[in-house]
Parts: C-alpha cells; structure tokens; sequence
C-alpha cells in the first residue's frame, strides 16, 4: 500500500529512507542535510566509498544513527523546463530506489519529494510520477511510504493520488 504521511523522513522507523542526494554523494542541504545530520559522520565516510552516483540512479548505504536501517541514496533530475528529460530521470531515480529495495528484501520504504526543492522540479508533476511509480510497486512492499515535508505538499500528494 502507498500512505502518504507529513513529517520528517529523518524520524522514521522503516527498512530504509530513501534521500534526495547529489551524484557526488557529499553532504547537501534539504533533505540531504537532514539524513546526514540524523545519521552521523559515518553516512559521508562511507559514501565517499561509493563512488558518487548518476541521476535516476540508486546507490545503498547504512542507515548509521538514523532510526532506518538503511539509506537509498538518489540523485533526481535538475529541472531546466521539462525538455532536458526530466520525467524519465525522475522515474527513474523512483523505479532504481524500488527496485534496490525489493532486492534487498525491505518490506517498508519512504520517500521524500525528490527533486521538488533545490532541484526545482514543479511538484505537481513530480507527484504525479512518484505516486504512478510506487503504484506499480506496492504490491512488492508492505508500504511505500511519501513523506511530505509541508501539509501544503501533503495536500497535493493526497490529492493526485485520488486521480491515478
Ligand atoms: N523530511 C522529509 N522531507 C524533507 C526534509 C525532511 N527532513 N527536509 C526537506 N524535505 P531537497 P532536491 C523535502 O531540496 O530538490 C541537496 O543539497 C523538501 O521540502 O531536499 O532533490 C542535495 O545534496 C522537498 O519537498 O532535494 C542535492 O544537491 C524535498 O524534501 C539537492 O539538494 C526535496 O527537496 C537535491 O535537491
């Protein structure tokens, strides 16, 4: 099933968060920020094993201090407009992170708004490819969970969900 909940990604209790990194893996702000604070050092000291990380791509990490055990790091698309390929990267950064965790065997997975923030990305329309690719993936989890950081952000989530 999908739930859509309010709150910060960095408190919840889930087999793995995923974050809306940058392809070089070094500490950002946002979400980014957030993870890496919640999690510790040891988050950046093991993703710079990692070798940083293509958009629409998924790369693992432990979850560290974080309450999930585990972190599916993505890096979502910059938006510049719509035309540069930004809805396939987008779903791709949801289908690699699903598919990373159904491999891995997590039961529960959550979600921030990848790419709606600093990235830019309009959040309607990036609702609507987060809600459809975890629509065809919810059969796989016990929960696939979209934390939304703002009530306003809730509200559209809530709302393109009733449309699919
Ligand atoms: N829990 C849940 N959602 C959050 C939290 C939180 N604790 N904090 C912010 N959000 P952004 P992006 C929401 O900017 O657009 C970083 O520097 C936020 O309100 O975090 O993909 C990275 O290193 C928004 O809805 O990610 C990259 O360089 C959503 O998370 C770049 O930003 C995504 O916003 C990635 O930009």
């Amino acid at each position: 099933m999908i739930e859509i909940i309010q709150g910060d990604i960095t408190r919840l209790h889930v087999d793995a968060i995923v974050n809306a990194a940058n392809s070089a893996l070094q500490r950002g702000g946002g979400v980014d920020g957030a993870v890496h604070r919640a999690a510790g050092p040891e988050l950046q000291a093991y993703n710079n094993t990692l070798g940083g990380c293509e958009v629409g791509q998924a790369k693992l990490a432990p979850g560290f201090n974080l309450p999930a055990r585990w972190v599916i790091h993505t890096v979502g698309p910059i938006w510049h407009g719509g035309n540069a390929g930004e809805p396939n990267l987008l779903e791709s950064c949801y289908r690699s992170s699903l598919e990373l965790a159904a491999a891995k065997g997590f039961k529960q997975v959550a979600f921030p708004a990848i790419s709606t923030g600093i990235f830019g990305y309009p959040l309607e329309q990036a609702t609507r490819i987060a809600l459809s690719t975890m629509r065809n993936y919810e059969d796989r989890f016990e929960k696939i969970i979209a934390c939304c950081f703002s009530a306003d952000d809730k509200q559209t989530y809530d709302k393109v969900l009733r449309e699919l």
